[in-house]
């Protein structure tokens, strides 16, 4: 079977009227990529992660947790993800070179339906190491880590840009990406300077539409669901694609409508119980919904509470929802202990004391202070030194 065949089968079709969860550094993240597809999202994009650490990492089947992680040298959590959503998740790889490229896809390809390189990202800490925006003006680079992994991975390939000065650089580079068999493109309404406050350029999307014939997937001010349409029909991309809209509250892509915030942190709080997300993830995420409704909220009650929660049993309860945190626990402590011992005929009864062994192992990290990718991605990235963005 070829790959674009695997992928039209997996996703039920192929990338036509899609809505796809963006890449968002640091709240791409397993939790949010369920909770998104939760709500409808049909094809969810991780965090951009960098080759030269993805590289390093050793696959390890999670059983108590029915994940498979990326663990790196430094025996981080890299990357996780699980059998629920191989069907819809875009693997998206910050590099600069296509034999690192190569290297690091390799060790994720058979985990994640397509592998997507970023060529979008405009700050410091990614195009100073030739990545992210850097590679709109290495088309021989592009060309070289496209057909490089095109060769060689058993999964397809597909690729994120923005728009270049003029529409007919943007449209060569993107023909030129196209020749190079790529699944699909994403294109960014923005120029390399541009801010995320700056409106999306949706003409210029669809001056890039009109000149390909592989999926494009559009990006750039899909703030309520009605806009996933709009933005397909008025740029003709087959796909549309939304980063902020989804951060701030991911049932954007409920048809039915958005819920109340309360209960999409619920729903993701859910989420991180049952993958065992870090804590300081789990909290940044929660921040960053919160921030958007209100400026001043993580100064008030609920901000507040945020930040004094040292584990997800805390979080947990903060958002009314320790009975479910403790049957998780109870079932984990009782799966971890069935695996360890098939033939035991003793399942350990749960206590607190083990719930609070399974925390600790679990929350190992340590917090992170919140960060804004809007506004304050320096501190972004000073803080994550494996992330970028774009
Ligand atoms: C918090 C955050 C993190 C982001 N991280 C990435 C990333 O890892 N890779 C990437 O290609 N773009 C990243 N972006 C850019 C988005 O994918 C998207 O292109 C951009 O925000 C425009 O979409 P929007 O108008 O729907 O927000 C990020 C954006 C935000 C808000």
């Amino acid at each position: 079977m070829d790959t674009k065949e695997r992928f039209a089968i997996t996703t039920g079709g192929d990338y036509h009227g899609k809505n796809i969860l963006a890449p968002m550094v640091r709240v791409g993240t397993l939790p949010m990529r369920l909770l998104a597809a939760q709500y409808g999202a049909h094809i969810t994009y991780g965090e951009e992660l960098i080759d030269r650490r993805v590289m390093t990492c050793r696959r390890v089947e999670n059983n108590a947790l029915g994940t498979t992680d990326f663990i790196d040298k430094d025996q981080k959590l890299m990357f996780r993800t699980c059998e629920e959503e191989r069907t819809r998740i875009v693997f998206q790889m910050g590099t600069a070179d296509a034999v690192n490229a190569l290297k690091a896809a390799e060790i994720v390809c058979r985990d994640v339906q397509v592998i997507d390189i970023n060529m979008g990202c405009p700050k410091h800490f990614s195009t100073s190491g030739d990545m992210g925006a850097k590679l709109l003006h290495k088309p021989d680079t592009v060309w070289d880590i496209l057909t490089t992994l095109r060769r060689n991975l058993p999964c397809p390939v597909s690729c994120k840009i923005r728009l270049l000065d003029t529409p007919e650089k943007t449209l060569a580079l993107a023909q030129m990406i196209e020749r190079a068999d790529v699944i699909a493109m994403a294109v960014h309404g923005r120029y390399i300077p541009q801010r995320p406050r700056d409106p999306a350029h949706w003409d210029r999307i669809s001056e890039v539409v009109a000149g390909m014939s592989i999926p494009v997937i559009a990006n750039g001010d899909v703030f309520e669901h009605g806009d996933f349409e709009r933005l397909r029909n008025d740029t003709g991309a087959v796909a549309a694609m939304t980063a902020r809209g989804a951060q701030w509250n991911a049932s954007i892509f409920r048809h039915e409508g958005l819920l109340p915030l309360w209960q999409v942190k619920q729903d993701y709080v859910r989420h991180c119980i049952v993958t065992d997300n870090a804590v300081a993830n789990s909290k940044y995420v929660i921040k960053e919904m919160i921030m958007k409704h209100d400026t001043h909220s993580l100064e008030g009650v609920e901000g507040k509470a945020i930040n004094k929660c040292k584990d997800l049993h805390s979080l947990a309860q903060l958002y009314d929802l320790d009975d479910f945190y403790c049957d998780v626990i109870k079932h984990r402590t009782r799966k971890r202990a069935a695996d360890e011992s098939p033939n035991a005929a003793v399942i350990h009864q749960f206590d607190e004391s083990q719930a609070k062994v399974a925390r600790e192992h679990n929350d190992g990290q340590k917090d992170t202070p919140t960060s804004d990718f809007t506004e304050r991605d320096e501190l972004v990235s000073a803080n994550t030194s494996v992330h970028a963005a774009g």
